[in-house]
């Protein structure tokens, strides 16, 4: 039961903007005029379906109840984004930058990929499009797009994720990285939120206005860590989630300077949670799929998954089912709750001026 509820927290980890790019007044408008995505796999699209990575999807049982079939989504059907686009009213999914092109960009484009985070080297012995390059990328269309607003929104879930990379891919990772003997957790947590604000205010030197920023969720206690770190009797991986903590902890007051320094624009602090009735409705403690694939956290390529995949949390050892996606999203759109949504749910942050 601990346990469960603790699964409350475990969030994928994406990034995500909304753009007030050119109006384009044909059919029913969505309630904001662009949306644009930056995240890690949480929130991936495809991004990643054509790098030379293990951080990529684009195989069965993933994508086994979406349309398409396996789009490069680490899902079965949908991720958390996708459900966020839909609440928004728009009648397609962001296309992901590495396939969109001509004028499609201008409503919005997912940047997402699977093993990105805030700073560049997270991931990188997995191989992702990772932050900076993304973002310059995401500059040079918004030349294109000559946008006046942009709605980001930042989701951190798990560990195979923009923050969360920023700690599984990297700082709980010594063999490959020395940020652990470089800064203590507290320091880390402070850097990595200085570079998140670094990277907030490019966006919005160009035009971007409307930000969602997600904290970490609990990233330890996704099947995946579990099994590498133990948990000594815990329900969870108790230091990769006191660590995440340390840097939600400063993302929130970081959310609130942004607000009383750049006033032309409207930030929000989310980390949606599914109630815990839902909650307990789930299987928790194992995953729908085989894993082995990827390193070791995805879905083994043509493995049967589950047949009840809408009582899964989890899809594979990191990323979460459609129905817990959907959740996820639904909180984050609507949720009157200031401990998942402070100052704004996505619903206000739209309809704000
Ligand atoms: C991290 O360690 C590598 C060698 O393991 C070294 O080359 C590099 O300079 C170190 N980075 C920093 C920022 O200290
Ligand atoms: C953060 O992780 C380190 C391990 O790298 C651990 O020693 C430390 O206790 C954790 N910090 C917190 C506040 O849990
Ligand atoms: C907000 O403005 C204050 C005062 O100029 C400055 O000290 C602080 O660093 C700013 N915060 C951010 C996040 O830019
Ligand atoms: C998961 O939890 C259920 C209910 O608590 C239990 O019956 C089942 O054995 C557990 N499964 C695993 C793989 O631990
Ligand atoms: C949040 O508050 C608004 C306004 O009071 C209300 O209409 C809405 O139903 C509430 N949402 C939820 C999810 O309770």
């Amino acid at each position: 039961m601990a346990s469960k509820l603790k699964l409350f927290w475990m969030l994928p980890v994406s990034f995500l903007l909304l753009s007030n790019c050119l109006h384009n007044g044909a059919n029913a408008a969505p309630q904001v005029p662009c949306y644009f995505i930056f995240g890690d796999s949480l929130s991936d699209n495809g991004n990643n379906n054509n790098l030379k990575t293990l951080a990529k999807v684009n195989y069965l049982p993933y994508g086994i109840d979406f349309p398409e079939g396996p789009t490069g989504r680490f899902s079965n059907d949908r991720n958390m984004q996708d459900v966020i686009v839909e609440y928004l009213g728009f009648q397609n999914y962001m296309p992901p930058f590495a396939r969109a092109q001509g004028r499609s960009i201008l409503k919005g484009v997912n940047y997402a990929s699977g093993s990105a985070g805030i700073r560049d080297e997270s991931g990188k012995q997995l191989v992702c499009v990772c932050v900076y390059i993304y973002i310059y990328i995401f500059q040079k269309h918004s030349l294109l797009a000559q946008s006046v607003s942009i709605f980001l929104s930042f989701t951190l879930t798990k560990e195979t994720s923009f923050l969360s990379n920023d700690y599984i891919n990297n700082y709980f990772v010594p063999e490959f990285y020395n940020t652990s003997r470089q800064y203590t957790p507290e320091q880390y947590a402070a850097v990595l939120v200085e570079q998140y604000s670094h990277q907030i205010k490019v966006l919005y030197g160009h035009g971007a206005r409307k930000f969602a920023l997600y904290g970490i969720g609990l990233i330890g206690c996704t099947p995946y860590a579990i099994s590498v770190y133990g948990t000594n009797g815990s329900p969870c991986v108790d230091k990769l989630n006191t660590n995440a903590t340390l840097f939600n902890e400063r993302l929130m007051p970081l959310v609130k300077e942004l607000n009383t320094n750049l006033t032309d624009a409207k930030f929000t602090y989310l980390n949606p949670s599914p109630s815990p009735q839902d909650v307990l409705s789930f299987v928790t403690n194992s995953t729908c799929c085989e894993v082995g694939g990827g390193g070791g956290e995805l879905c083994v390529r043509n493995s049967k998954p589950c047949s009840d995949r809408s009582r899964f949390v989890f899809w594979d050892a990191v990323h979460p089912t459609d129905a817990w996606n959907e959740l996820l999203a639904e909180s984050a759109y609507r949720t009157n709750s200031t401990s998942e949504a402070h100052p704004f749910n996505i619903q206000t942050l739209a309809k704000l001026k």
